[in-house]
């Protein structure tokens, strides 16, 4: 095999922000010339794009995907199966020669290090909150070891000051999951064999890039979704069968009309959140598409609401497609990593009401930072109401300056993964 024939193993949990993102990094290392076998855990794909050049392989979880402990409960199956997916690889003719891992996944590590083959951790978030990560837990002077005083603030190189409820709460000691970061950072920190690759890019989170590349052989090379439309995508669990429908609805608004609303594909919004974005979108009478996953009775009266030109609400749709749209104007979004980048791709401006994970720290670089967007503040509840809302949607549709900020990110973002741009550059140099 030449250099660039290399096999790459890429092993992600089977969730829709994880898979999404290895797919997508998956198809880049194929077009590098790279051959790649995708593997996830049993079930965890619906659709399976037909990419030459890309096997999809699958292993045993014990079942337990998205139920409590699953993370702790993978790691004592998934060395024993993954080892043998390796040996069946390369039984078909294919031995592998690197594998990458998503995050939470540590374990494949210390399975490449048995097998003598460099391995990387595939970061599907900011290069942000990976610094976060390492500057608390990294085996020299880790934030960790310092008196935290969780009502203060946390200062990391690079990044505004953060208050501890902006921190992503899986990489605090007080979580049990901090234990995986932990471990991820002491693999990248200590192996000179172990690699980190960024769904992120140079010009967007430079100064977190810069704070920890010193110790840390890391590799931004995205953003990764393409920005085309039609884009190939793989699924967990959702299906897109509203497709035709809201497509022909978006091609009949003016452009830069619609306000695109949707969560990720874990958050679940309280029915009260969900009637304070409806009376605010209804309010100010703009039109939306709305992603509502888990449509129960309870959202009968938004539907009946919506039975009008004014709203569509589906169950999921192919997100890349609609952002790419004319007709969307602004996302009302979590700003889970994913949606953030591909909000940032498509030029489209942002109204950020973080709920969990590393949203809130997101919406806060959207807002101060890269400004292409503004962060809603939340009530005391924890819900923000529908004058807040306006206030974002209105500052959002109208002010100039974020949308000549998105323009910028958005050709920033092309440059990067273009021919001799920095995301180029880096993907070549770590192949
Ligand atoms: C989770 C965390 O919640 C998030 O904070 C973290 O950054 C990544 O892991 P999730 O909440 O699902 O992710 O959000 P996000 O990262 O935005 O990923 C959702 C993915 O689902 C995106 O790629 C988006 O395009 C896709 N999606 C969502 C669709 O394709 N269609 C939909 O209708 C909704």
């Amino acid at each position: 095999m030449t250099m660039n024939h290399r096999h790459f193993l890429l092993v992600s949990l089977p969730f829709q922000s994880h898979i999404n993102p290895a797919f997508r990094l998956a198809t880049k290392l194929i077009r590098a010339g790279a051959q790649v076998t995708l593997a996830t855990t049993v079930d965890g794909l619906k659709t399976r794009p037909a990419v030459p050049g890309l096997s999809y392989h699958f292993f045993f979880d014990d079942g337990a995907a998205g139920k409590p402990g699953y993370i702790q409960k993978i790691k004592l199956v998934g060395p024993t199966n993954l080892k043998k997916l390796l040996v069946t690889v390369a039984n078909e003719g294919h031995k592998v020669d690197f594998l990458i891992y998503g995050i939470c996944l540590p374990w494949v590590a210390e399975v490449a290090r048995e097998h003598h083959v460099p391995s990387a951790l595939f970061y599907i978030q900011s290069a942000a909150s990976f610094s976060v990560a390492y500057h608390l837990y990294k085996t020299d002077g880790g934030l960790v070891n310092t008196d935290i005083d969780y009502t203060g603030t946390l200062k990391v190189p690079g990044l505004p000051l953060l208050k501890y409820s902006e921190v992503p709460p899986f990489l605090l000691p007080t979580d049990p999951l901090a234990l995986v970061f932990q471990e991820h950072i002491e693999i990248v920190e200590k192996d000179p064999n172990s690699f980190v690759l960024l769904n992120s890019f140079n010009y967007l989170e430079e100064e977190s890039i810069e704070a920890v590349s010193d110790r840390i052989n890391i590799f931004s090379v995205g953003p990764l979704v393409s920005g085309e439309t039609e884009e190939p995508y793989v699924s967990d669990t959702f299906q897109d069968s509203d497709r035709g429908t809201y497509l022909r609805w978006l091609d009949s608004k003016p452009e830069k009309s619609v306000v695109y609303v949707s969560f990720g594909s874990l958050v679940k919004l309280q029915k009260n959140q969900r009637e304070e974005i409806f009376q605010g979108l209804i309010e100010l009478g703009y039109l939306f598409l709305w992603v509502i996953r888990d449509q129960g009775e309870d959202d009968e009266d938004l539907r009946c609401s919506t039975a009008g030109d004014g709203g569509l609400i589906v169950r999921w749709c192919s997100q890349v497609d609609v952002l790419n749209h004319v007709a969307i104007g602004c996302f009302v979004s979590h700003c889970g990593w994913n949606s953030t980048l591909e909000s940032l791709v498509g030029g489209v401006p942002m109204v950020g009401c973080p709920q969990n994970a590393d949203q809130k720290m997101n919406a806060k670089m959207v807002e101060e930072v890269w400004g292409n967007g503004v962060k809603a503040v939340a009530d005391c509840g924890g819900v923000v109401g529908r004058e807040e809302i306006k206030r974002c949607l209105e500052l959002v549709m109208g002010s100039e300056e974020i949308k000549r900020n998105c323009e910028k990110l958005k050709s920033m973002a092309m440059e990067a993964v273009a021919e001799g741009g920095s995301s180029h550059r880096n993907l070549n140099q770590f192949l």
